[in-house]
């Protein structure tokens, strides 16, 4: 079998006349960290997307695992294990991170929502949402308000509400936006050290980030993608340095 879980073939979007990016060819490996940068407006975002059937391109495909998704749905794309991080909306601000983890693992495993069920017969999925929930740091806020906490954790327990679905591919766009540079690498250490082994696609524009938690980087520049390689391969990327780290 192969080492590609996701592969894009002449991915196209374009939104009337903007073409954001046009025949895109990418590949994440089973396992790896990989990070997608690119000026802003060159796409990262509607890439994630576009790769999650929250929109449909224009042309060209989706596999996963081999598969053609293209014309999947976002849901079942998430059932079939392609996973972007929650928002955290208003329902879940006024949810404690318990409720949130148990309706997630709920919504995995097909069981009714937890509010319709007798507390007895969730048993496995309230031991496995404490233990998600110690194995991030986040057990004492475990019946907080979620509003309530600080915004580092919120942005921390959007990631636990979607490595919770046990994803084939997780999909973080800015995981970090809006925290401190000190905090960002905290939760970029966090997802490391506690995901390790997730196949992982994130957006980010730390270049500190990308360089240090990423094991390989697409870079997202003029509707193509410039180049992929390792960290240092990038970073000594002629075309990439002109183009886009500006030295
Ligand atoms: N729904 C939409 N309708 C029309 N144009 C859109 C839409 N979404 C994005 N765009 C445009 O598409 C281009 C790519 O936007 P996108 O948000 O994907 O960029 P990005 O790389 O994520 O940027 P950033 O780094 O600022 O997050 C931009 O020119 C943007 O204005
Ligand atoms: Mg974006």
């Amino acid at each position: 079998m192969s080492d590609v879980v996701l592969q894009t073939r002449g991915l196209s979007m374009a939104f009337g006349g903007l073409k954001v990016f046009n025949g895109l060819e990418f590949a994440l490996q089973r396992g790896e960290r990989h990070a997608v940068i690119g000026p802003n407006g060159a796409g990262k975002s509607t890439f994630v997307a576009v790769v999650t059937g929250l929109l449909s391109p224009t042309a060209g495909k989706v596999f996963l695992d081999g598969r053609d998704v293209t014309r999947t749905s976002a849901r079942d794309r998430v059932k079939a294990g392609i996973v972007r991080t929650f928002q955290i909306n208003t329902l879940f601000a006024s949810l404690t991170p318990l409720e949130s983890v148990l309706i997630a693992l709920s919504q995995r495993d097909g069981v009714a929502r937890p509010s319709l069920r007798p507390l007895k017969s969730l048993k496995p999925q309230i031991e496995e949402a404490d233990a998600l929930l110690h194995k991030f740091g986040l057990a004492d806020d475990a019946t907080a308000l979620t509003q309530a906490l600080p915004y580092g954790k919120q942005r921390l327990l959007e990631v636990v509400l979607a490595f919770a679905l046990r994803p084939r591919v997780l999909l973080l766009d800015e995981p970090a936006a809006g925290l401190s540079t000190h905090q960002g690498q905290e939760l970029f250490e966090q997802l490391a050290t506690l995901t390790d082994g997730t196949t992982m696609l994130f957006v980010e524009h730390d270049m500190n980030i990308v360089f240090r938690y990423a094991q390989r980087v697409s870079v997202l520049a003029g509707g193509s993608v410039l180049a992929t390689g390792t960290p240092e391969e990038i970073r000594s990327h002629d075309g990439v340095k002109g183009a886009y780290l500006g030295h």
